[in-house]
């Protein structure tokens, strides 16, 4: 079976999998890398995003094969340790304005929110909270927007 390597929350592993296994289930099923929800594999609940060198992206749409050695994958698990500290900013936000109903979609999220702040380099305006297309079946809508202008101001 082949071997794939790339940078996973911080650390270079190396995993047995078949060129066409989606990264999702490798991170999941193979790693044990759970926070990064499957919902859909379609691209389109966005429940599993992650980031591949610093841009939110979604795994259950990768094949492995297309990850490379250089590439560095991180997930919720790994977002703290971006900051050097026990929670992200944006997860002390998140706790601050108790976001989670279920949680199913929360990971998806934070991760979501952090790359897009990044992107727009601060403060999001409501034209940049739309291109959030993160699916919450609880809607949660509201306290994610709070919790993002929170979590903005401390990146
Ligand atoms: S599971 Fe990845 S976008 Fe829905
Ligand atoms: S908190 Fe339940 S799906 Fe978002």
């Amino acid at each position: 079976m082949p071997k794939h390597t790339f940078k996973l929350n911080g650390k270079q592993i190396s995993v047995d999998a078949e060129d066409n296994v989606r990264l999702l289930w490798v991170l999941r099923d193979l790693l044990g890398v759970t926070g990064p929800k499957y919902g859909c594999a379609l691209e389109v609940c966005k429940s599993c995003t992650s980031h591949i060198n610093g841009k939110a992206f979604n795994p259950c749409s990768v094949q492995v094969k297309d990850i490379e050695p250089t590439d560095e994958v991180t997930t919720i698990e790994g977002l703290p340790a971006t900051v050097g500290k026990d929670l992200h900013p944006m997860q002390e936000a998140w706790l601050k304005y108790d976001v989670a109903q279920c949680g199913y979609c929360q990971p998806g999220q934070i991760m979501a929110a952090v790359a897009k702040v990044k992107q727009k380099g601060g403060a999001l305006t409501d034209a940049d909270f739309d291109e959030i297309r993160n699916i919450c079946r609880c809607g949660t809508y509201a306290r994610i927007r709070e919790a993002i202008n929170q979590g903005a101001s401390r990146m």
